[in-house]
């Protein structure tokens, strides 16, 4: 009885992701848009429900970043509070506007909201017989420079620049979240970045190439927010691998599943 019912869990359980909820129930808003946009308006409540409609107890719900505008934990208490009442497990991984999230303070948060929320990062979350490793991530966006049909001629070199060591300390940072999970003998691997893995000019990078190297099966991302951007990066299946926007507003505050 008691292994049937153990089976029936492990076989209802699902994977599920979202990212940029950008909750900001203490702190200052930062995007005017997301009181008067149709999409934004009420997103608080909307995913609120969608949640509680489709996740169950058992699920698990990556956040992948941009969880807040606010910049301390003083002033997230209530966003968290928001994230820790939701359905299932709640893993978390940092966005650009997550300022309360220093690398080097991740254990200190673990301390803190354990087992409610699990902040990852350097390391890896087991799912099935999946690692769930990911990292912030990054990529150049610009400044590009548009000629008049609206066609790039060119862009901020030393924002370039910048922005490459950004990428490889983003990359060394991914490639101990896969270590970690394959020294502890998993080989299949979901890969989750906050920025999207190309900017609006690669076709491949760091990311898509360390997708490969260590055959992620699928690529989840978000950062992309507002219609506009929605096509910024690689979406559905290219070069092995499957490639997923879940931005908040392009899910319609619906979490993606990822795996069941
Ligand atoms: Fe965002
Ligand atoms: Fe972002």
């Amino acid at each position: 009885m008691i292994a049937c019912y153990f089976h029936e869990r492990i076989c209802a359980m699902s994977l599920y992701a979202i990212g940029d909820l950008h909750l900001h129930f203490q702190s200052e808003l930062k995007a005017k848009n997301q009181q008067n946009d149709r999409l934004w308006k009420n997103h608080e409540e909307k995913f609120r429900k969608n949640c509680d409609r489709l996740l169950t107890p058992e699920d698990t719900l990556v956040l992948v970043g941009d969880h807040t505008w606010g910049k301390n934990l003083y002033n997230i208490a209530e966003d968290l509070e928001y994230i820790k009442r939701l359905p299932g497990r709640k893993i978390l991984t940092r966005g650009n506007h997550d300022m309360f999230w220093e690398v080097k303070k991740t254990k200190q948060l673990n301390e803190r909201f354990q087992p409610d929320l699990t902040f990852l990062q350097d390391s890896y979350e087991s799912y099935r017989d999946y690692a769930l490793v990911g990292t912030k991530g990054f990529t150049f966006e610009g400044p590009f420079y548009l000629d008049r049909r609206g066609r790039v001629i060119g862009w901020d070199e030393e924002a370039e620049e910048h922005a490459k060591k950004l990428v490889e300390r983003e990359l060394e940072r991914l490639r101990i979240s896969f270590e970690a999970a394959r020294q502890d003998g998993y080989t299949k691997f979901i890969m989750f970045l906050h920025y999207p893995p190309t900017n609006i000019l690669e076709k491949r990078s760091g990311f898509t190439d360390m997708a490969e190297e260590y055959g992620a099966e699928q690529v989840i991302y978000a950062h992309c927010h507002g219609e506009t951007r929605f096509h910024d990066s690689i979406m559905g299946e290219y070069r092995g691998r499957t490639y997923s926007l879940v931005s908040g507003d392009y899910l319609r505050w619906n979490p993606m599943k990822v795996l069941d």
